[in-house]
């Protein structure tokens, strides 16, 4: 490998949220102990990254700053040769993040009272995009089967059929569970949305985190007609671990929704993003591609072990192994504890700081969601911890 996934970055005083929540959490955290909660990751910037905006602030001025034909150019390409997604350069709307830019969406596509159809367990702040907005929570679970999550189409074509529910928020892939759609699974969906004329809001933030042997397809790809009624959000944070850059790519085909998207964001004065944003972006897609490939083989490894681990040690309690994003999505309902109890257990017992399951949906109680974004060796600690907490337990 020619990058540092090894050595540990202490991120106290930093102001990082996930560190910052642990420590309100458990004040007399043990030395070592990093959280594996909010996704962000803990590895070094790649020396690219570095330089290249070192250089940046050496050579310009961080004056109000919009994207340059460069930047716009860099995005276009990354879409091309790592997804075969051909954009032009206008389709590119920047917004401060992802999460903005679909509440965005929701308030410009849809009236209080409307209906948005997501499918649970699912990123949580899907669910305040609608409510906070005073929309309509509409869920169409995913089926879960032995670890394995799939949509329900047939619930799908029912809600959607409802005049008030015209707009799909998707998570692709998916978190938390952690699935690489299919494109005959896009496929099926796509038929119904154009049957039931439903507008398409495809958060597609992890589409660069999929572990071999997957393959992942932009929603929008599969057809002009879907093309036309999507909203593909994308960003290079997760992927290149600069989620406080905050900076994101928001990719619209269609001029009419694009311009109303627009016209929304201006309408609440949003912040784009920021001149170093911009260029973080530009430098991370042209010269970090091999710091990415080889992050993904290090979470890839990380799941495996988290995999091997329960299945040697806990055969109870399940770990199946994902397909794209960095969180593993581990069911923890063998040990019979309530959520509270489960947390609880969590935290005082192993010192473990996760994301709890029930944050993502009821069915997501008894889950734990596991950031697979560390060194091996913090991730062979935190099992440790695991291991002494769980069979205390079972005594
Ligand atoms: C599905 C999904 N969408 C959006 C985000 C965050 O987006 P942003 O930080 O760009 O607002 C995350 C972060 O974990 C996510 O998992």
């Amino acid at each position: 490998m020619k990058y540092d996934f090894k050595t540990r970055v202490n991120r106290k005083g930093q102001g990082s949220l996930k560190w910052k929540d642990m420590y309100e959490k458990k004040r007399d955290v043990s030395d070592g102990v990093v959280p594996l909660s909010v996704a962000d990751m803990e590895f070094k910037h790649p020396e690219e990254l570095i330089s290249g905006l070192k250089e940046h602030i050496e050579n310009t001025v961080l004056g109000y700053t919009g994207p340059t034909d460069e930047f716009k150019q860099s995005v276009a390409n990354w879409m091309q040769k790592r997804h075969n997604f051909k954009i032009e350069k206008d389709w590119i709307v920047n917004t401060s993040g992802v999460v903005p830019a679909f509440f965005n969406a929701i308030r410009e596509f849809t009236k209080e009272g409307d209906g948005v159809i997501i499918m649970s367990p699912v990123y949580y702040p899907f669910y305040n995009a609608i409510k906070l907005q005073n929309r309509e929570i509409v869920d169409c679970p995913l089926v879960e089967k032995d670890g394995y999550y799939t949509i329900n189409y047939e619930l799908f074509d029912e809600l959607s059929k409802n005049s008030k529910n015209k707009v799909l928020l998707f998570c692709s892939p998916h978190n938390p569970v952690g699935r690489v759609w299919k494109r005959e699974e896009l496929e099926k969906l796509a038929y119904i949305i154009k049957k039931n004329d439903v507008l398409l809001l495809s958060d597609e933030i992890h589409f660069d985190l999929i572990m071999p042997g997957y393959e992942h397809t932009v929603f929008q790809t599969i057809d002009e007609e879907i093309a036309e009624r999507t909203i593909t959000f994308t960003a290079p944070s997760k992927s290149f671990n600069i989620a406080g850059m905050g900076m994101s790519n928001i990719i619209i085909k269609n001029k009419e929704l694009r311009d109303k998207f627009i016209k929304a964001l201006e309408s609440i004065s949003a912040i784009p993003t920021t001149a170093v944003g911009y260029k973080a972006c530009q430098i991370v897609y042209d010269k970090c591609e091999q710091w990415l490939d080889e992050c993904i083989d290090v979470i890839d490894g990380n799941q495996r072990l988290l995999n091997d681990f329960f299945e040697k040690r806990f055969k109870n309690i399940k770990a199946p192994l994902i397909e794209g994003t960095y969180l593993q999505w581990v069911d923890f309902r063998a040990l019979g504890l309530d959520k509270e109890k489960l947390e609880k257990f969590m935290i005082e017992e192993a010192e473990l700081f996760l994301d709890e399951g029930y944050i993502f949906g009821e069915n997501g109680e008894g889950f734990e969601r596991f950031n697979l974004a560390v060194p091996k060796e913090v991730l062979e600690e935190a099992l440790e911890r695991l291991d002494k907490a769980l069979n205390r337990l079972k005594k």
